[in-house]
């Protein structure tokens, strides 16, 4: 054997080498190779399931979103939880005394608030909806951007109230309401008598109005608002 090698060095053979192949490497390899397409498959599966589950999800949310048109719909009150506040203007029995307070303390200060709207049976709001809908040219998307649909106000339920200036009446019902006396007083004074400004800059489907206040003082009242004030909340999260 030492005869050979020597040999080999001396012309220079290469001589073979044997070496041992990791089986086990060699095995696991061929397993992923076999196995990939049936992964790929399996997760393509698990994809389509999730989606199919998420459109049903969606689909069944949908269906139980109980608004029309971004509004929420509303129980008529019983009239016999109204009060009269002045011709034209009745309220919720639950706010009469709050809202009073509310614009004495105001004229106090200097600002004249007026009540412009207050309760409206479901059967005005129906007229309100479709009579100015037609006269206006408008669909029904377009009206209810500016007016709930019958069923689906808050004024029918006596919690709500639209506000004006005694001193800029030619801003009622206006977004310029915003700029008098009477809105800015309200901004910081009417969570003391617990209105609250029902729709914002930021809703999707309903327009700004800085003059309709909704009343959240009484258990009564934010039973009929808890749907929009949680919807609001996981809005604003
Ligand atoms: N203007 C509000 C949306 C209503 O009609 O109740
Ligand atoms: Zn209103």
């Amino acid at each position: 054997m030492e005869q050979t090698n020597e040999i080999n060095e001396a012309i220079d053979i290469p001589v073979a080498e044997r070496r041992c192949v990791d089986d086990k490497n060699l095995k696991f390899k061929k397993k992923i190779i076999f196995l990939s397409p049936l992964l790929v498959f399996f997760f393509f599966l698990i994809g389509l399931l999730l989606k199919s589950n998420f459109k049903i999800n969606n689909f069944m949310m949908n269906n139980s979103d109980p608004r029309i048109l971004g509004h929420l719909p509303y129980e008529e009150v019983l009239k016999e939880d109204l009060v009269f506040i002045e011709p034209h203007i009745w309220v919720h029995k639950d706010m009469s005394r709050s809202l009073l307070s509310m614009r004495q303390d105001a004229k106090r200060e200097g600002v004249n608030l007026v009540f412009l709207s207050g309760y409206r049976s479901i059967k005005l709001q129906e007229e309100i909806f479709y009579s100015l809908k037609s006269i206006r040219n408008q669909n029904a998307s377009e009206r209810a951007r500016v007016s709930a649909p019958p069923g689906y106000s808050e004024h029918s339920t006596g919690f709500a109230i639209d506000i004006g200036d005694a001193n800029y009446r030619e801003t009622d019902f206006e977004v310029e309401f915003e700029n008098t006396d009477a809105f800015r007083w309200l901004k910081m004074n009417a969570a003391k008598y617990h209105f609250k400004l029902s729709f914002r800059k930021n809703n999707r489907h309903i327009n700004y109005e800085p003059w309709h206040w909704r009343y959240e003082g009484s258990i009564e009242a934010l039973k009929v608002f808890e749907t929009a004030n949680r919807e609001f909340i996981n809005a604003s999260n």
